[in-house]
């Protein structure tokens, strides 16, 4: 069964993106991380939903046999991922994020990954309108929302989409729900509070971790910066 990421005291959760480690040397950078991540971001491309390609269910597999207790957030830019959640399920991945703009049938296919027993969760380009995401709130975990154009790593921050994640917090908050709000792309010490602040409560960082010196001094900085979000908005 899918483990759970959970908020302690609205503490935000940090979800280092694998994307920007070095793949011939991943495990030894999770190791480097000494248990301080919330969670694994694992984005999978498959060079037509997005230009890039990076990695299929065999990762997943391997990183579910080596780290049978992290919590995998697998994050599918991937057309028609129908074709592709059994086998990214069977391979280990807790959190299953599907694009809006991926797939004709959303509403099936969440409910269809939560009986794979996964924890379904929705995610949004910049461009798309968050309203596409309302009609299935209910059935999701988690909604991701794009802060960069996807396919790469390293883009630089679009603050324009905060406004979605405000958005979401109300809606959440008038329907009665509980899912949580995750923001990916360009993410660093200059905006995780603000983030935080306007109601993200998983931030995915790639290359402001793995692109640093020293990757476990940076995402401890980047839980302190992002505590100050709290501290400053939300509470
Ligand atoms: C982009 C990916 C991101 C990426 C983030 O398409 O979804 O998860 O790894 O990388 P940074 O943090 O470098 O923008
Ligand atoms: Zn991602």
């Amino acid at each position: 069964m899918a483990r759970p990421l959970s908020l302690d005291r609205g503490r935000p959760l940090l979800a280092p993106s694998l994307l920007a480690a070095d793949p011939l040397a991943m495990a030894r950078s999770i190791d480097g991380l000494s248990g301080e991540a919330d969670c694994l971001h694992v984005d999978v491309m498959d060079g037509r939903y997005v230009p890039n390609i990076s990695y299929g269910p065999s990762l997943v597999r391997a990183l579910r046999k080596r780290y049978p207790d992290e919590i995998l957030d697998v994050h599918l830019m991937v057309e028609e991922p129908e074709r592709h959640v059994d086998d990214f399920a069977e391979a280990g991945a807790d959190y299953l994020t599907v694009h809006v703009e991926a797939t004709s049938h959303l509403h099936r296919l969440l409910t269809c990954v939560r009986d794979l027993g996964c924890h379904p969760g929705v995610t949004l380009n910049p461009g798309t309108p968050i309203e596409s995401v309302r009609p299935i709130l209910h059935l999701v975990d988690l909604v991701l929302v794009m802060s960069v154009n996807p396919g790469f790593g390293g883009q630089s921050f679009l603050p324009e989409v905060l406004s979605k994640t405000r958005t979401l917090c109300q809606w959440r908050a008038a329907d009665g729900l509980s899912f949580l709000v995750e923001m990916d792309g360009g993410l660093g010490l200059k905006n995780v509070a603000e983030a935080v602040s306007d109601g993200c409560d998983v931030l995915v960082a790639g290359s402001s971790v793995f692109g640093a010196a020293d990757p476990l001094a940076a995402l401890r900085q980047l839980r302190v910066a992002a505590l100050g979000g709290v501290l400053h908005g939300r509470a």
